[in-house]
């Protein structure tokens, strides 16, 4: 049974549990978010010992080479001994300037940053509650030129984070974020290569970035841009994305519900079966999939098997 040390104490790792679970089991608090190796939260560094290849997925390859790994999917092969990670540029205050309902679920947050945070149109940060240890990711809608972070948050019932920014963070209110994270976005090697994008719920946040961060570096290949929701209230940026359509030939946006009343233009059916009779052949297509982690994971085989290369297949699963 793999020992394993951290600020001065031993622990012992069941067979088949995560560094995660046994910490958590003695009672010892690490920060943690999806618990998923998605958020990249538990990022811990081995001062000891080597970290399974599969508990440094995603991390960069200098990161990893330096003994990084996450904490929630290492199912430790010896024993090993922990520092907390120290590689985040530290967290960065927030202040809230706007809150807006989107649909009846949805609210755009806009945060001016205490200083401007580098990232990529699409990628995620970690925000911070502000009296808990509580932290979960929400993907930037925002370009990276933009005066203030958008962000697109789900109210989901009894959810913690959802339900503090929804319900209990005022205009003017105060908390912090870390990131950026995440590899869900556009760059610009080759302009014309035809693009894929379905945002299933608040996965069309990344999307919203992502389809303007494109156009801006003068993408001329086809975007076909599906926003599926249970129904028609679920969509939201219908008009703002009409007119970018209408704006660019290149762009085709699709809303899709699953029930009920069909939006001008839109589709009804089940997402993965609208985005396979619209695009059957996928061969040197780029993709971007975010939301439902589910959903999010069956199109991704879904792409697969219709010709697109898996290192063209960029998914965020909202887990
Ligand atoms: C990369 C990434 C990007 C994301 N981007 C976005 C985004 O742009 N917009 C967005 O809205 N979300 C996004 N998410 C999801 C987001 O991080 C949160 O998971 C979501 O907001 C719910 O958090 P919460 O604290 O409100 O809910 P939680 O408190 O975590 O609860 C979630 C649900 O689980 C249930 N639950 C909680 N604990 C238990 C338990 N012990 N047993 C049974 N049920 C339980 C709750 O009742 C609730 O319904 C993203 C996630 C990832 C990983
Ligand atoms: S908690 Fe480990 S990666 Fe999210």
């Amino acid at each position: 049974m793999p020992m394993i040390t951290f600020d001065g104490h031993d622990y012992d790792c069941h067979q088949g549990e995560t560094i995660l679970e046994s910490l958590t089991r003695h009672g010892v608090l690490v920060p943690s978010a999806c618990g998923q190796g998605v958020c990249q939260t538990c990022l811990t560094k081995a001062v000891k010992g080597k970290p399974p290849v599969e508990s440094q997925k995603g991390l960069k390859d200098t990161l990893a080479a330096q003994g990084y790994f996450l904490t929630c999917i290492c199912k430790p092969e010896e024993d090993m001994e922990l520092a907390i990670a120290d590689v985040s540029k530290g967290s960065v205050g927030i202040t809230v300037i706007e809150k807006q309902m989107l649909n009846e679920s949805v609210m755009r947050l806009r945060f001016q940053c205490d200083e401007k945070i580098e990232y990529f149109a699409g990628q995620f940060v970690n925000l911070k509650h502000p009296d808990t240890d509580l932290v979960r990711s929400y993907s930037l809608a925002s370009l990276p030129e933009d005066a203030s972070l958008e962000l697109h948050v789900k109210r989901v019932p009894d959810g913690q984070m959802s339900g503090f920014l929804h319900e209990t963070l005022q205009v003017g209110g105060r908390l912090s974020l870390d990131g950026p994270a995440g590899d869900c976005f556009y760059t610009e090697r080759d302009l014309d290569q035809s693009l894929l994008m379905v945002g299933v719920g608040t996965g069309l946040a990344p999307l919203y970035g992502i389809v303007r961060d494109a156009l801006q570096h003068g993408h001329r290949g086809d975007i076909h841009l599906f926003h599926a929701s249970l129904a028609k209230q679920g969509l939201y940026y219908v008009d703002a994305l009409n007119a970018l359509a209408k704006q660019h030939e290149n762009v085709h946006y699709i809303p899709c519900v699953l029930h009920g009343d069909v939006p001008e233009g839109g589709q009804q059916g089940d997402i993965q079966q609208l985005v396979q009779a619209a695009v059957p052949q996928l061969a040197g297509w780029r993709i971007y999939v975010c939301g439902d982690p589910e959903i999010v994971n069956g199109l991704k085989q879904t792409c697969f098997m219709a010709g697109a290369s898996m290192s063209d297949i960029y998914t965020d699963p909202f887990v």
